[in-house]
């Protein structure tokens, strides 16, 4: 039975994702960091409903150092890992004249120095064959301006890594990646319709996308066997759009 890492798997789309892939016969490890208690519920929820082996561990990606050790233990419970999910991170907004070293750092350590290590330990399982990384960016990854600095910049080092990887780590190992639109408003945020409204239009399909959709890329991105190095926007087209200057 195969196995799939993915990070921030205790909630939102990490979390549907683990229940993607238990549903289709995958054993799971799911990470967290904070969300610990709720990750060991869904994974007893999974496990049961998909009759498949459900795990969480627990990492600050904002630590790198620590994969190595955090990798370790997952291959002690599931011997060997066939598809790593980079979901986890952080959104804020932040500028470059006020943030400072240690949130942008943060930025870098979750979205992508965690992904260099994970993948690193990863692509030097012995046994792996026909692996798969995906990389979690963000439709705005082709924007320039932002009042997301840190979060951007991280994003775009990534949406580079996973062309590299994809190259470096074949044929062995494909690496894509998935650039999400407008699916899940920020956690513990409701929206007012200006906002929605604004947002929509700037959207050609005129509407927010579902975590299914999500899913659906996913799905796709685990059977398509030729298909590499690409990044797949679910965004309903707005990346077409989005202002570039
Ligand atoms: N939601 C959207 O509409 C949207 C749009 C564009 C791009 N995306 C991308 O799609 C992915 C999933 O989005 P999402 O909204 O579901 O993600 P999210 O809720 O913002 O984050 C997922 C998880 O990341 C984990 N995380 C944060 N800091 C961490 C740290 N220091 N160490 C380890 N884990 C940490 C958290 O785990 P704990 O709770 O356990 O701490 C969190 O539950 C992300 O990569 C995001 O950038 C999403």
């Amino acid at each position: 039975m195969s196995t799939v890492l993915i990070t921030g798997a205790a909630k939102r789309i990490g979390l549907a994702m683990a229940e993607f892939f238990a549903s289709v016969g995958y054993n799971v490890a799911m990470h967290c960091n904070k969300s610990e208690e709720k990750a060991k519920i869904e994974a007893e929820r999974i496990s049961k409903k998909f009759k498949t082996k459900c795990a969480v561990f627990t990492c600050d990606l904002s630590k790198p150092e620590l994969i190595p050790e955090f990798f370790q233990n997952i291959l002690n419970e599931f011997k060997q890992v066939d598809v790593l999910i980079n979901n986890a991170s952080i959104f804020e907004t932040s500028s470059i004249f006020d943030i400072s070293y240690h949130k942008i750092l943060e930025n870098f350590n979750i979205h992508f120095f965690a992904p260099v290590f994970l993948s690193q330990v990863f692509a030097k399982q012995e046994t792996l064959e026909n692996g798969l990384i995906i990389n979690m960016l963000d439709k705005n990854i082709t924007r320039t301006q932002t009042k997301y600095f840190g979060y951007l910049q991280s994003k775009k080092a990534l949406a580079e890594l996973t062309k590299y990887l994809a190259i470096i780590l074949a044929p062995k190992i494909r690496v894509n990646a998935i650039s999400p639109g407008f699916i899940i408003e920020e956690e513990g945020t409701i929206p007012n319709e200006t906002y929605i409204t604004k947002k929509l239009k700037s959207i050609p399909l005129q509407k927010q996308g579902s975590v299914e959709d999500i899913i659906k890329a996913v799905n796709y991105l685990l059977n398509a066997s030729y298909t590499n190095g690409q990044n797949l926007f679910i965004d309903g087209g707005s990346f077409l759009t989005t202002p570039h200057p």
